[in-house]
């Protein structure tokens, strides 16, 4: 598997993004904001990260995803390893993460790869999605927020 920048003259894959985040506003409002980054097997795309400066020194990693038929093989894993180390070699200090109280598996994920909860944006989902969002039958309400040093 190989992970790189998206090139600007080349399509985002945009169903793939819609798995992180059910918003389409918001996932082209990160893309324009942000940097791309894909992982391909064989020239297809199975998973891609967005990186979006937010403050000084600090960037969020935002719309994570694996494609369906290639969860659970520890690309996901790759992926935020990789944003990792791209936020550093950057110049960054800090990276962050959001996700939804509801995101057991993506919750324990990010805590694998080294990010600590630092905060709680309560009600996040409700304030700023128009369909309530169930995952592992859970509510998803507020966001959980997870920041490493880097
Ligand atoms: N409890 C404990 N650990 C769990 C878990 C759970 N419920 N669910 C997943 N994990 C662990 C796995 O065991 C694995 O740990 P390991 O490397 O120690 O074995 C790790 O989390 C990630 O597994 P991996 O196979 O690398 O992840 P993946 O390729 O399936 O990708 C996502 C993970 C989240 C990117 C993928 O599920 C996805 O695209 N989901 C939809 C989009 C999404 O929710 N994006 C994140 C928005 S915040």
């Amino acid at each position: 598997m190989n992970i790189r920048n998206l090139k600007s003259s080349e399509e985002y894959p945009l169903d793939l993004l819609l798995l992180a985040d059910p918003s389409e506003e918001i996932v082209k409002e990160y893309i324009k904001r942000g940097e791309c980054f894909i992982a391909e097997e064989n020239n297809f795309v199975v998973g891609v990260y967005v990186l979006l400066p937010t403050r000084p020194e600090t960037v969020e990693l935002v719309n994570i995803a694996v494609n369906e038929e290639f969860q659970n093989k520890g690309i996901g894993r790759q992926l935020v390893k990789d944003a990792i180390k791209q936020a550093h070699s950057k110049g960054y200090k800090t990276i962050e993460v959001g996700t939804g109280n509801s995101s057991i598996g993506q919750l324990a994920l990010y805590q694998k790869c080294g990010f600590r909860i630092v905060g709680i944006d309560k009600d996040f989902f409700i304030r700023h999605y128009s369909e309530p969002i169930f995952e592992n039958n859970i509510q998803c309400q507020d966001m959980i927020r997870l920041s490493q040093d880097l």
